[in-house]
């Protein structure tokens, strides 16, 4: 077991009504937040009434940023900063799922910063201010709730980067499951797709297989996952299933289970962060599509060990092939696509998106080259 150090200060606010905590909590840090959103649906769910009344409560007035799309773009992270500055406001308020959280954390570090916020995805500068940052979150998948990552798409050069530093995460995050009850299916399916990668990452690129602890959390983590979702599938108003799958993708992302684990990347999410690049995807239908091309090259480059140990664990299944079609057979029971041409992506393109995906391996310090990432993608036609 590697060593490592662990702290999260992100404070969870959980459970049914958490709204009007997560206000006063807020007012504890500021009198004048940028309340930002995405296309509507917290109007819809009752979340942006409960959230405006309890925020009027405590006294925090609000300037709004709506209209945070679904992988959201530097465009409308810069006009958030330049509204951010233009209103004095001292807080960030996110309201949505992980694009508009991500898109709160540009904005909250953008605001501190003199030069262009793309430095901080690019790799040429590191955030060391940022904004006080709330969210209320209403769909399981991201864990940006409860992490210091965040993903912006440049949509001028189609590169999808991540950012992230301590003064990222969030200071409190309002998780009420019953906000999840309006989530149109695919992103249920989505979200615990996600979720899934989350986990599956660290625990099969490791290079110190001998953490039993990270490994019994993660396998945890994928049946809870699982079973919520089978539930929720079967029915949308299943309170505690909400509940179950909401906490579990939140503890797929906050830095609990790699603890131990050593030399671990994302690979799965640098090839998949092409591909909702170039084609705007939804990003857990991306990795869909890559995770069961990445699981057969780590079969044939690395031997079933760990597909046979997560199958056994988690599916019950005998063998790595056939965890790798259990893995399959989960995403698609979601409503997921597990094939590139599923997502109207030619095989022509493999080239073009090995290509972009080879920028982020390279900025990640990750090693791979363009051709087995290449090979990667085929085995996803
Ligand atoms: O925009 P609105 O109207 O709010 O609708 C959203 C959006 O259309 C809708 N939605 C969310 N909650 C809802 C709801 N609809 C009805 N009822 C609700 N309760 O769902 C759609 C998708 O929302 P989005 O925020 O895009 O989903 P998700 O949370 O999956 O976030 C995806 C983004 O996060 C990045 C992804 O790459 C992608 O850009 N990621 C962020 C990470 C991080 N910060 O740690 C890690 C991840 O690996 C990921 O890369
Ligand atoms: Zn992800």
């Amino acid at each position: 077991m590697h060593n490592f150090t662990f702290a999260n200060p992100v404070k969870i606010l959980f459970g049914r009504d958490v709204i009007g905590k997560l206000a006063a909590e807020a007012a504890g840090s500021g009198k004048k937040a940028l309340l930002v959103y995405g296309g509507g649906s917290i109007k819809k769910n009752g979340v942006y009434a409960a959230l405006t009344a309890a925020l009027a409560a405590n006294g925090v007035e609000i300037t709004e940023h709506a209209g945070v799309k679904p992988n959201p773009v530097l465009s409308h992270a810069l006009e958030g900063i330049k509204k951010a500055r233009a209103a004095g406001c001292d807080m960030i308020i996110a309201a949505g799922g992980g694009s508009v959280i991500d898109e709160s954390k540009t904005i909250a570090a953008g605001v501190k910063y003199d030069g262009d916020v793309w430095d901080f995805f690019c790799g040429k500068a590191q955030p060391r201010a940022a904004l006080p940052l709330f969210t209320v979150l209403t769909i399981p998948a991201t864990g940006s709730e409860m992490n210091s990552g965040c993903v912006i798409t440049n949509e001028l050069t189609r590169q999808k980067y991540s950012a992230g530093g301590v003064v990222l995460f969030p200071k409190a995050s309002a998780l009420d499951p019953e906000t999840t009850l309006t989530l149109p299916r695919p992103q249920i399916g989505y979200g615990a797709v996600d979720s899934i990668a989350h986990i599956i990452e660290g625990y099969f690129t490791t290079t110190d297989r001998d953490a039993a602890v990270t490994d019994e959390l993660v396998h945890g983590l994928a049946r809870s996952i699982i079973s919520s979702t089978d539930r929720i599938l079967a029915d949308q108003a299943d309170y505690n299933a909400r509940a179950s799958m909401m906490w579990s993708a939140t503890l797929a992302l906050n830095g609990l289970p790699t603890c131990g684990y050593a030399g671990t990347h994302f690979i799965n999410h640098a090839i998949e962060h092409a591909l909702s690049a170039i084609y705007d995807i939804p990003h857990g239908a991306g990795l869909a599509i890559v995770m069961p091309a990445w699981f057969r090259h780590h079969l044939e480059k690395d031997g079933p060990a760990r597909l046979a140990q997560f199958g056994k664990a988690v599916f019950g299944t005998p063998t790595a092939e056939e965890t790798i079609k259990a893995f399959e057979t989960f995403f698609k029971k979601a409503g997921a696509p597990v094939r590139l041409a599923e997502a109207g992506i030619p095989a022509e393109d493999i080239p073009r998106i090995a290509e972009n995906a080879m920028s982020l391996i390279r900025l990640w310090g990750m090693k791979h080259e363009q051709p087995e990432i290449e090979k990667i993608l085929r085995n996803a036609v």
